[in-house]
């Protein structure tokens, strides 16, 4: 792919993005009785805090941002890959605070790594864009493009065209589309999908097309409400956020309401399903009511080591 180019926006995107207000988030036991699906509620949480003095402690919590180390083996890994690291950052929702930008960026360069992977949710705001998040996810990604080879997907607050510039800006947009990274002879393939949650646009056949080297794939998607089609794709890795780990959580981390219909040991963190391994961010930013409760924001280093033991069940 030539810097600036994308995979074509897709009818299902296209169609979900003209009727953004109407459409409904349905799936799960509750369907259409989804709280994503009111957003009033929101508004009496807010009250809530602020009855009980909990706001501000709530923001200062939002903002308080650190990098998440982790390492994940694998038998699999091609041995050029061994020690690899991952700088993954997601679910930024850049314009909810303005220093959050200059605070990912600066975090980023506090650490050696060697690809970067943007998740998802540039944007705050659920139904609506913002300029300040086009203009401060163009500066934090002029940044990171500096660095290193920088890899993106759209998550469920995204358009489009939040992909289109940061193509523009240098980023490789893996919209149901797959990229290999090459190290001395061996490869590495990243697949990239569409937001599955909220657009349903996520098209694991349409990104695999073509794909020559599926010996250790990546599967980076928004939401990881896609584990059981990447187990059963053979992938080795599933990096995702969309949860926020819950955001608003009880003590030791035990999310109050999810939005992604997944089981809760898949919320936030390192996870195991079959053969795949995966790990799914509390992410950068919060979105809905900004404030965060026993579950910090997080960028995330990931580092791949090759190893001849299983994955654990
Ligand atoms: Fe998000």
């Amino acid at each position: 792919m030539l810097t600036g180019d994308m995979r074509p926006i897709s009818e299902k995107r296209q169609r979900v993005e003209r009727e953004r207000r109407e459409h409904r988030v349905s799936r799960g036991r509750w369907g259409r009785f989804h709280f994503e699906n009111m957003p009033w509620l929101e508004d009496v949480f807010k009250v809530m805090l602020r009855t009980v003095g909990l706001k501000r402690r709530g923001e200062r919590n939002a903002l308080a941002l650190s990098v998440e180390s982790t390492e994940f083996a694998f038998d699999n890994l091609p041995a050029a890959f061994d020690g690899m690291r991952i700088l993954f950052i997601t679910d930024t929702h850049i314009d909810e605070f303005p220093t959050l930008g200059e605070t990912i960026r600066r975090l980023a360069e506090s650490v050696s790594y060697d690809v970067c992977i943007l998740g998802g949710d540039y944007n705050f705001a659920y139904r609506q864009e913002s300029g300040m998040a086009y203009l401060w996810m163009k500066q934090l990604a002029d940044a990171l493009v500096q660095r290193s080879p920088v890899y993106g997907v759209l998550g469920n607050h995204d358009k489009y065209a939040m992909g289109q510039m940061l193509a523009d800006c240098g980023v490789t947009m893996l919209v149901n589309e797959h990229a290999y990274l090459e190290n001395d002879g061996d490869r590495l393939c990243l697949v990239g999908l569409d937001d599955c949650h909220y657009y349903e646009a996520a098209d694991m056949d349409l990104a695999e097309q073509g794909m020559q080297d599926g010996s250790f794939k990546v599967l980076i998607c928004h939401s990881p409400e896609m584990y059981q089609d990447a187990a059963d794709a053979g992938y080795s890795l599933y990096l995702a956020g969309h949860t926020h780990g819950g955001q608003v959580c009880l003590p030791g981390g035990i999310a109050v309401v999810t939005c992604a219909t997944v089981p809760r040991r898949i919320l936030r963190g390192k996870w195991y399903y079959g053969g795949l391994a995966g790990y799914t961010s509390r992410g950068s930013g919060a979105s809905g009511v900004c404030v965060r409760f026993f579950c910090p924001p997080e960028i995330t280093l990931i580092t791949l080591r090759k190893s001849t033991a299983a994955a654990p069940l």
